[in-house]
């Protein structure tokens, strides 16, 4: 059976383990640590299967700056299942999962850089015919946003801007 909840302090070598199985290499898994440090990961969900956290998916803060104007969005990075486990839907319901936790805290409006094939099933869509930019330079298609309540980005644009330890992770 597969449980999803948030991570407990216990968890965080799991998580490490997880990113860097799934990416390869300790740059997401970095990111999570540093992002948790500064008190800057908003929402930590694992996926648990018989004990073992086999998947993680991670949102924190962004920025959505447009001339003297700014507002706040979220984003969903990194979101990582281990190799052994993928296609077997477990990153859907961890995004299904976090995105609703995302409802509950309040926030309106997700932003992804990721797999264009993967994010639209969850109702993501492109930025770009929304007006919303990417600090990163990044294929349109990639680029994508969320309005988790209906006309939240409406009269709004910008460009979104991390939290500073993407900057060495993207
Ligand atoms: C991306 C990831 C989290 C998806 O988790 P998962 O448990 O395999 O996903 P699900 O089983 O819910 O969904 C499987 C679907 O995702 C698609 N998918 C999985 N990995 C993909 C990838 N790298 N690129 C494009 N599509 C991908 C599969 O094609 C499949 O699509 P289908 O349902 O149309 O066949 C997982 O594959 C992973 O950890 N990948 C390595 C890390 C990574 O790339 N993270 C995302 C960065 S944006």
């Amino acid at each position: 059976m597969l449980t999803i909840r948030r991570e407990a302090a216990e968890d965080v070598d799991a998580i490490r383990h997880v990113n860097e199985q799934a990416f390869g290499g300790a740059t997401e898994a970095d990111l999570v640590d540093q992002l948790r440090s500064r008190g800057v990961l908003t929402i930590s969900l694992i996926a648990v299967q018989d004990g073992e956290i086999i998947g993680h998916i991670a949102f924190s803060p962004v920025a959505v700056e447009s001339g003297n104007s700014r507002f706040e969005a979220i984003t969903l990075a990194p979101i990582a299942v281990l190799p052994a486990y993928q296609r077997q839907g477990i990153g859907s319901q961890l995004v299904r999962a976090g995105l609703e936790e995302c409802r509950q805290l309040g926030h309106e409006i997700v932003v992804v850089l990721g797999h264009p094939e993967y994010y639209p099933r969850f109702g993501f869509a492109p930025c770009k015919p929304r007006g919303i930019g990417c600090e990163f330079e990044a294929p349109d298609e990639a680029w994508m946003v969320l309005e988790l309540r209906e006309g939240a980005l409406a009269g709004r644009d910008g460009t979104v801007k991390f939290q500073p330890e993407f900057h060495d992770a993207v």
